[in-house]
């Protein structure tokens, strides 16, 4: 597994083949998973940050939508690094279904099959859980509540059929991190209260 610094150099490569707000979103989620990570018994908290820094590594490739995380995977299995490859996949899905992607459907057919296929089969562990938290709650100086970011994201890119489904599965996934941290999470991050406060419009 690369080591945090590592993952750094290889987010500011792509980052400058491709500049923008990823970046500070790539850091942000890769803060919050550590200071989650850290307060649950068997995580590690250096790959929790690993990994919450290159799940958009895709985005090195260009601006696209749902392509972004097959790009990043192919991109990651070509160093080697598996386990984070996989991160790149499954952080779109905490209900493992492709149609839930919020966003442009720029991939091939053929890649769709694959990652259909792939949800299908692969159990999703912690890790996979936790950047699935992390990024639907990161903003550039820490967190806000889920709620809010759900509904952020549903007036930009309009309301979508399993919508609510979707929502349900990002909220378990915090009721899960809550549970193994003993608190909410949000106590954990930083700038919660700030951010929930600020008008979305
Ligand atoms: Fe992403």
């Amino acid at each position: 597994m690369l080591t945090p610094k590592e993952a750094e150099k290889i987010l500011k490569q792509g980052v400058a083949l491709n500049p923008g707000p990823w970046e500070q979103h790539s850091f942000s989620v890769a803060r919050n998973a550590r200071l989650i990570a850290e307060k649950v018994e068997g995580m590690d908290a250096d790959t929790a940050y690993t990994m919450g820094l290159l799940h958009d590594i895709g985005r090195r490739a260009g601006v696209t939508g749902i392509l972004h995380t097959l790009d990043g995977y192919d991109y990651l299995m070509s160093l080697g690094e598996t386990e984070i490859a996989r991160i790149c996949l499954t952080h779109s899905f905490p209900k493992k279904d492709i149609h839930t992607f919020m966003g442009k459907f720029d991939c091939t057919d053929n890649q769709k099959v694959f990652l259909q296929d792939y949800l299908n089969k692969v159990a999703y562990t912690d890790y996979d859980i936790l950047i699935q938290l992390c990024d639907a709650i990161s903003l550039p100086n820490g967190a806000c509540i889920m709620e809010k970011r759900l509904v952020d994201v549903a007036m930009r890119h309009g309301i979508t059929d399993g919508m609510i489904e979707k929502w349900k599965a990002f909220m378990n996934t915090k009721k899960h991190f809550d549970q193994l941290c003993g608190c909410s999470i949000y106590t954990l991050l930083p700038n919660v209260m700030e951010n929930s406060y600020q008008d979305l419009i």
